[in-house]
């Protein structure tokens, strides 16, 4: 029988429909919202799906977290790459489990931790930062999801843009969630194997426009492609049946290419 009662060290999530909260449970710890308190005590040795009251009787479901709800949740000091578009990012860009992945822009670690939870122990993942103390948070966040930072990361100090190949692998994938990524088509290139895939996620569309431009004018990507994803939440209650008022209007679009032969 899996055992899946919580225990001391669980990352967990209280939730409603509305709201959640993010704990580490520990002996003594306590969990303050507006509605009262929770007592992690009063969670230890209960089963995923329980119902808990706060102090006050509001009650809210315990679960261990989604990687939805996690990064949703983490502390953060840059914005990051929202689930429905961190969905997309794998699937197109065909994140598998073993792959090698170069990623620039590293940040709070969104997208970091669902590709190291994508390409798992078999792969390998390096990634970029120019700021060291989103390098420190990042590993932060990446730690407390996984336990430890995964020993199949390397995190480096440095600028995509002026990335040198040196002792570095072939990647299959190459993602990017910096500002100016046509100064990374070259990096791309040198980085990927032949048909490997390259990603960006951007904010405007005036930097898509300039991405795509240069990675037509290289000549050595085919495949251009980019996407938006807009997500609207729906309202079922018996006969009331609706699209929810409010939604995430706008994140960012993401444009995906493949490396052409070397050989044409
Ligand atoms: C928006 S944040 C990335 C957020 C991240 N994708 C996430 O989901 O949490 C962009 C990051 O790119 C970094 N950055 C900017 N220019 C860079 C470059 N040339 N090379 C490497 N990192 C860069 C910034 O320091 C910042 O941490």
């Amino acid at each position: 029988m899996v055992v899946l009662a919580f225990k001391e060290g669980d990352l967990v999530v209280f939730a409603d429909h509305r709201v959640q909260f993010l704990q580490r449970l520990a002996r003594g710890g306590r969990l303050c919202t507006h509605w009262g308190y929770i007592e992690h005590d009063n969670v230890l040795g209960q089963e995923p799906g329980s119902l808990i009251e706060t102090s006050v009787g509001k009650k809210l479901w315990v679960f261990y977290p989604s990687l939805s709800d996690y990064v949703m949740k983490m502390p953060r000091k840059s914005g990051i790459i929202y689930p429905k578009d961190l969905g997309i990012i794998l699937m197109w860009a065909d994140v598998f489990p073993g792959a090698r992945v170069l990623l620039g822009g590293v940040g709070s670690g969104a997208l970091l931790i669902a590709i190291l939870r994508q390409v798992g122990a078999t792969g390998k993942v390096v990634a970029y930062d120019v700021r060291q103390d989103m390098l420190d948070w990042a590993a932060e966040n990446v730690a407390a999801y996984f336990r430890e930072v995964p020993s199949f990361l390397e995190l480096k100090l440095g600028d995509i843009y002026e990335y040198q190949p040196i002792n570095e692998p072939q990647f299959d994938r190459v993602i990017l969630d910096v500002p100016e990524p046509w100064r990374a088509v070259e990096t791309a290139f040198s980085a990927l194997v032949p048909g490997g895939i390259a990603c960006s996620y951007l904010p405007s569309i005036v930097q898509v426009q300039t991405f795509v431009t240069a990675l037509q004018e290289a000549g050595s990507f085919g495949l251009v492609e980019t996407v938006e994803v807009m997500m609207r939440d729906w309202y079922v209650a018996g006969r009331a049946v609706r699209p929810e008022h409010r939604m995430v209007g706008h994140t960012g679009f993401l444009t995906f290419a493949r490396k052409l032969s070397c050989q044409g």
